[in-house]
């Protein structure tokens, strides 16, 4: 009787260590400092460790970053995220966070994008 309960703890002990899935931390990225009206910028989320699958939020001041034709996020593989901004105008000045999401829990960053020069 001792031995199927030793078993039966085995068991346990053995499939929760191959469940358990190891929350994401990213690596953070900034924007360059000298970004100008008119420019490109990237920024890129990257999974640093965790287990898959993590999925990437974008977030600007706190709210869902909207994408356009200028501000797209792409992905080419499942460990990433790229931010890119074309034709920086005054109004992409603010604070962009990545949040990265698995079952276990999730890890962000943020980076602030600033203009050289004086704008607003
Ligand atoms: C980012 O957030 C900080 C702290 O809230 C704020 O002081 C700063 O002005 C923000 N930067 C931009 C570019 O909005």
């Amino acid at each position: 009787m001792a031995g199927s309960w030793n078993s039966l703890a085995v068991c346990i002990l053995f499939f929760t260590s191959v469940l358990a899935v190891e929350p994401p931390m990213l690596q953070p990225d900034e924007f360059p400092s000298d970004i100008e009206l008119g420019s490109r910028v990237q920024i890129v989320c990257y999974l640093k460790k965790g287990d898959l699958p993590v999925t990437f939020r974008w977030n600007k001041d706190e709210k869902q970053l909207l994408t356009n034709e200028r501000i797209t996020i792409s992905s080419s593989d499942s460990i990433s995220s790229n931010l890119r901004i074309q034709r920086v105008i005054s109004e992409d000045v603010a604070n962009y966070s990545c949040t990265g999401t698995n079952s276990a829990g999730s890890d962000s960053f943020t980076a602030a994008l600033i203009v050289r020069g004086n704008v607003i």
